[in-house]
C-alpha cells in the first residue's frame, strides 16, 4: 500500500516528494493553500507531475481555512511559493483537477492502516474528518510538518502550516486521529548550507538556492529542511525517535493563535520527534534532488 500526500507545494514540498518518488509507491496527492493561493500551488504541482512524469492522481481542496481566513506564506516564499535563484521548472498547461476530498474518500475506502504525509495547512484532511468520520479508523497515521514545541516561525508562537488554519488541527485532535508532529524545533537541527548546493543539478540548485535565501537573508548561515524532514520520517524512520504526547492547539488568545503546546504522555494518539539523526536526514533529502530529464 502506497501513502497519500496532502501539501501545498512549495519549494520545499518539492523537495520532499522527490524524496519519496521512486523509493515509496504514491497513491495520490490533493492539493490545498498555503504556502501560495490555491492556483499557484495547483500550478507548481502541475509543472512538477508533468516534468517528472507522476503517475498518481494529484486532486485539489481548500482555497482557505475551514473559518474562511486566507493565510499565506508569500511574504516570505514569493507569490508562487517557490523562490529561485534562476531556474525553475519548465511551466505546464494549467488545467482544472479532481476534488482532493473525492479522492482522498476514494482512496481511504478501499486501504486501511493507512499512512498520509501532510506539509501544508491540514484544512483538505479536517474536510474528511466533517463529511466521513466514519473513515477515520482507516488512518494509522498523518505524518504531518507542522506545529513548534519552541518557538514559532511564522508569529512568535506558531508555526505556519498551524496557524494558516488553527480550527482544522484542533478538530483532527478532537477527533483522536493519529498524529506525528514533526515541528519547527526538529526541523531545525537539519541545516542547509551554501556548500550543500555545489553538487546538485541546475534547476535544484536554484530552486533549493532561493529557499537558502530565506535563512541567509536574515543573518543566518543556513535554512532549515521542514517538509524533507518529514518525508524522511516515512522512508527511513530508523533516524528518528518518537515520543508520545498530549498537544493542544490555541484557538482563543490572539496573540498564541496557532500555537502548538505539547507534554509528555503515554498511549496518546499523538506523537513528536524528541530525537533525528540530522546528516542522515540532510543527506538523504540532497542526494534526492534530481532535475527532470
Ligand atoms: O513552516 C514550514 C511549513 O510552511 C512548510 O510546510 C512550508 O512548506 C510551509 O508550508
Ligand atoms: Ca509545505
Amino acid at each position: 500500500m502506497g501513502i497519500w500526500i496532502d501539501t501545498d507545494m512549495g519549494v520545499d514540498d518539492l523537495f520532499a516528494v522527490l524524496m519519496l518518488d521512486g523509493a515509496l509507491p504514491i497513491d495520490g496527492m490533493s492539493l490545498v493553500f498555503g504556502c501560495a493561493e490555491l492556483a499557484s500551488v495547483r500550478a507548481n504541482a502541475l509543472d512538477a507531475a508533468n516534468a517528472y512524469g507522476w503517475t498518481f492522481p494529484v486532486t485539489e481542496g481548500a482555497d482557505r481555512a475551514l473559518r474562511g481566513g486566507l493565510e499565506t506564506a508569500a511574504r516570505i516564499l514569493g507569490p508562487a511559493g517557490q523562490p529561485s535563484r534562476g531556474l525553475r521548472l519548465p511551466r505546464a498547461v494549467d488545467r482544472p483537477l479532481t476534488r482532493a476530498l473525492t479522492g482522498l474518500m476514494t482512496w481511504l475506502e478501499w486501504h486501511e492502516q493507512a499512512e498520509i504525509l501532510a506539509m501544508g495547512p491540514l484544512t483538505n484532511l479536517a474536510y474528511l474528518a466533517l463529511a466521513r468520520p466514519d473513515l477515520l479508523p482507516r488512518i494509522r497515521r498523518i505524518v504531518w510538518m507542522g506545529g513548534s514545541v519552541g518557538r514559532g516561525n511564522h508569529t512568535p508562537y506558531a508555526e505556519f502550516n498551524a496557524i494558516a488554519d488553527p480550527e482544522a488541527l484542533a478538530l483532527l485532535l478532537a477527533r483522536e486521529v493519529p498524529l506525528v508532529m514533526v515541528d519547527l524545533e526538529a526541523c531545525r537541527k537539519v541545516q542547509v548550507t551554501e556548500p550543500d548546493l555545489a553538487p546538485l543539478p541546475p534547476i535544484m540548485h536554484d530552486l533549493m538556492g532561493g529557499y537558502l535565501d530565506i535563512g541567509l537573508s536574515r543573518g543566518r548561515p543556513g535554512m532549515a529542511l521542514y517538509d524533507p524532514v518529514a518525508a524522511a520520517l516515512l522512508r527511513a524512520p530508523e533516524l528518528f525517535t518518537l515520543s508520545h504526547v498530549e498537544l493542544v492547539t490555541e484557538l482563543a488568545d490572539p496573540e498564541r493563535r496557532g500555537q502548538t503546546r505539547v507534554t509528555p504522555a503515554t498511549a496518546t494518539p499523538w506523537q513528536i520527534v524528541s530525537d533525528l539523526d540530522a546528516d542522515a536526514v540532510r543527506g538523504l533529502c540532497l542526494s534526492a534532488l534530481r532535475d527532470p530529464s
